[in-house]
């Protein structure tokens, strides 16, 4: 048999898929099936190999991987339709996961294993995707400029004291559609749209960059205080270059509304597809996917959160300190996600 490499990728340049070692099994019915499971995925760590690997360690299952970027992924299998290969999808911010559930790409899946390890927030209320890993978008502070103790929640950050000093990313980006649209499920939609024009007045700068650039914004002084990802910030303090060093020695990091309901938290996550071809091997990997080795990977990868209690955390994360999380169930997200964008809109945010 002709040996393929693991990955396909999409978008760029030509791919291969795999189909090495591809192992056969008798089913009770007496067909032939291929022992492998097609997972598409907008994840590309180091740690992935690691994690995939022990799934085939574990169950003789090939696992073949077909990455791209996170839309991509959600248009291609819809254009697969019914003669989709794929089995798994997985991809970030449950605002995306909910586009793929618009799109009738998922299928419930029932496993206690699932619903016991995964927090019931995490997932979707119908089980059609699960969180496997989790982040926080917090306030990031020029260690320098800000005492934390100015710091309290994300209204807070509309207060005048900011004005010209607040750095975030753009409305089009899903992380903030995402922030905003947590934000009309427990402050409503009047105060958000109200707190929106806040922050857009306290802007340093037009929205510009992803994440890191904000978080390098906050660390060369050009802003004071800044919104992003956690995870972000860690890529600084384990890098060799001492310039980025230097930012991560620079910036802080904030867990907003400890006081109260917690600091907004999102996913990384997947689910079955709806025309899997090997839904049981799928169901095996989802299920794979909250053990604790799968979950030290799945987070460690992305220096994220895992989902699972009980699950270690790396050393640089988990230097930012504990904190408490706004329960709110993720799926929200999705659900009052064409309404965030409305507001944000309204509220001028570009
Ligand atoms: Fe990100």
């Amino acid at each position: 048999m002709k040996k393929f490499s693991r990955r396909l990728f999409l978008g760029t340049g030509t791919a291969t898929l795999v189909l090495a070692g591809c192992q056969l099994t008798q089913t009770q019915q007496g067909v032939t099936e291929t022992k492998e499971i097609n997972i598409y995925s907008s994840r590309h760590y180091n740690t992935d190999d690691e994690l995939y690997d022990g799934f085939t360690r574990k169950t003789g299952v090939k696992v073949n991987l077909i990455e791209g970027k996170d839309d991509e992924l959600i248009e291609r299998i819809q254009s697969e339709g019914a003669n989709s290969p794929a089995d798994i999808l997985i991809t970030v911010d449950a605002g995306r996961l909910w586009r793929a559930e618009q799109a009738g790409l998922f299928a419930p899946v029932t496993s206690e294993i699932l619903t016991e390890k995964i927090p019931a927030n995490l997932r979707h209320p119908d089980n059609l995707w699960f969180g496997f890993s989790k982040r926080a978008r917090v306030i990031m502070y020029n260690k320098d400029r800000v005492n934390p103790s100015q710091l309290s929640t994300y209204e807070n950050l509309g207060d005048r004291p900011w004005k010209g000093k607040l750095v975030i990313r753009s409305s089009s980006n899903i992380y903030n559609q995402s922030l905003v649209a947590g934000l009309i499920e427990v402050l409503g939609e009047q105060a958000t749209e109200q707190w929106c024009s806040q922050i857009v007045a306290n802007f340093a700068r037009p929205p510009q960059g992803n994440d890191s650039a904000q978080i390098e914004a906050v660390a060369a002084g050009l802003a004071d205080i800044g919104v992003a990802n956690t995870y972000y910030l860690p890529r600084y303090g384990k890098d060799q270059d001492p310039a980025k060093k230097a930012i991560f020695d620079k910036v802080g990091v904030f867990f907003p509304n400890q006081n109260g309901r917690g600091t907004h938290v999102n996913i990384s996550g997947g689910g079955l597809m709806k025309n899997a071809p090997n839904k049981d091997h799928a169901i095996a990997f989802l299920e794979y996917l909250a053990s604790p080795s799968a979950q030290t990977f799945f987070a460690q990868g992305n220096n994220e959160y895992p989902v699972v209690a009980g699950t270690p955390i790396d050393p640089v994360v988990a230097s930012f300190g504990q904190f408490k999380e706004d329960t709110t169930n993720v799926s929200a997200y999705g659900t009052n996600n064409a309404l965030a964008v409305q507001i944000m809109d309204r509220a001028g945010w570009r």
